[in-house]
């Protein structure tokens, strides 16, 4: 076999260089170049001219192609099955993501325990020897001859290892390594080569992996987007770390909808789908204190009640500070700019802190209107009564814009028993038909809002 040489190509121009250089010699970029393999140098002389194959492909018309028909396996795990669009695909690729100690390794070790009972599984450890691996398992009372465990790092090992095994575990992508090149392992370089690598495997042979990736401090995958490009299916975890609650979103999905989410609850024994979602995310006491509010938010497909709790605290110092847990920092920020200009309610020297109970991450634009009323709530000391909830859009101006899926929330709020719901006022007409079970309170400013929440002599001027 011809020996294989690297060349450091820079990402930006595509000059090469045959050794590393801080700076692009061709277009002056700063750390742009990357260690490739140099396929020219590196693959056996080629003859002079190319002569077609007898074999090689040729277009065939649609009508022609052979469908593949494949059935999906199920994981065990009813809400990974789908996140996974119903099941997995046999030789795909699936990488999951997430933030250190999130469950990765759990919740992959509790899918290949459960495979392993009906094919043969090998779990290729490259962060863990097996012995942690097998203290994992005996923590999470698995146990199976057909689970095979492999420590290795050198990816033209573990491409050896891989015998008849149906489905291989790969954690993670950034601890393994491939000896053509001479870059260190969870290199730009190194994980694009192994993933490519473990593509050609996968599809070639109907293998299917499971692949554990790291994410930057951002919160994005670690290397180059290419390696998303690969892969089939990517699956973030989310969450706080200290809460029991995680929730899988699918980011890219070739085999199903990238709108499903599955929530996880993790516990010393191991890592449960949580079907019966309803009501995890809002607290026993809700409603006793002052500064909390419920929203029908939308995750993915799924429509949950979850509870915002805010604390205001006089500033000890200059700059009063804003922390927001599961909220978008400069979201928090343009709300409370929101109150304080429209509704004259002053946060110039109050510490706001909010958190989004069970460690849930709350992007959308309607869950606007259920801070300002948790924020207001605090400001005034006055609870919101429990079975009272609050979804919307805030404009700077302090209009209530009208959401999408308002059907959808108002029908989750009277399935899981609450009396009230203030909503934008454009979506009056598509809950109308839930007047007879909840009462309905269209709001177009959120100033109309804090009226409706708090009695008139509190009310805060417009
Ligand atoms: N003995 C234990 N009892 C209870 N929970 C445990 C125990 N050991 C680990 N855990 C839980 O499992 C989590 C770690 O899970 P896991 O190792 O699957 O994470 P990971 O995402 O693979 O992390 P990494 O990126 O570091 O590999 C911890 O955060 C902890 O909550
Ligand atoms: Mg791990």
């Amino acid at each position: 076999m011809a020996k294989t040489r690297s060349v450091y190509v820079c990402s930006e121009c595509g000059a090469k260089s045959p050794q590393w250089l801080g700076r692009c010699p061709a277009c002056g970029k700063f750390g742009t170049l990357v260690e490739e393999i140099d396929e020219a140098a590196s693959a056996p002389p080629k003859k002079e001219k190319r002569e077609r194959s007898a074999y090689a492909r040729r277009p065939v018309p649609l009508s022609q192609v052979r469908e593949e028909r494949f059935e999906r396996i199920s994981s065990g795990i009813a809400e990974l099955d789908t996140v996974l669009g119903g099941g997995i695909v046999p030789g795909s690729l699936v990488l999951i993501g997430g933030d250190p100690g999130i469950g990765k390794s759990t919740l992959l070790t509790e899918v290949s325990a459960h495979l392993s009972r009906a094919h043969k599984v090998l779990y290729v450890s490259a962060e863990e020897s097996c012995s942690q691996v097998k203290m994992r398992c005996a923590r999470l009372k698995l146990d199976s001859d057909n689970l095979l465990l492999l420590n290795e790092t050198c990816m033209e090992d573990i491409e050896e290892a891989i015998e008849e095994e149906k489905f291989v575990v790969i954690d993670s992508i950034q601890a393994v390594y491939t000896s053509a090149l001479s870059s260190a392992a969870g290199s730009v370089a190194q994980v694009r080569e192994c993933a490519g690598k473990l593509q050609r495997i996968a599809k070639s042979r109907g293998i299917t992996f499971f692949i554990v990736g790291h994410v930057t401090k951002e919160g994005a995958l670690a290397g180059p987007k290419v390696l998303e490009h690969i892969m089939d299916t990517v699956l973030y975890f989310e969450g706080e770390r200290e809460e029991n609650f995680k929730i899988l979103r699918a980011y890219k999905n070739r085999f199903g909808s990238v709108q499903e989410v599955g929530v996880f609850e993790m516990t010393g024994e191991g890592i449960y789908g949580v079907s019966d979602y309803a009501g995890i995310f809002l607290s026993e006491s809700r409603g006793e204190a002052a500064g909390s509010c419920v929203t029908p938010a939308e995750t993915g497909n799924r429509c949950m009640m979850v509870e915002i709790q805010t604390l205001t605290a006089k500033t000890a110092f200059g700059l009063p500070r804003r922390m927001p847990l599961g909220v978008d920092y400069n979201k928090l920020a343009l709300l409370i700019a929101v109150l304080e200009k429209r509704c004259g309610l002053p946060f110039y020297n109050l510490d706001v802190y909010l958190n989004a109970m069970g460690g849930i991450r709350l992007n959308e634009p309607a869950v606007d209107l259920a801070i300002c009323a948790a924020l207001a709530s605090g400001h005034k000391n006055r609870p919101i009564d429990k079975y009272t909830a609050a979804f919307g859009e805030v404009g700077l101006t302090g209009e209530v814009r009208g959401v999408t899926f308002a059907e959808k929330r108002v029908n989750e709020c009277v399935k899981m028993g609450f009396k009230r719901v203030l909503f934008p006022a454009k979506n009056f007409k598509s809950v109308k038909k839930f007047e007879d079970k909840i009462e309905l309170v269209p709001v177009q400013y959120v100033g109309n809002m804090l009226r409706k929440l708090f009695p008139p002599e509190e009310r805060a001027d417009d």
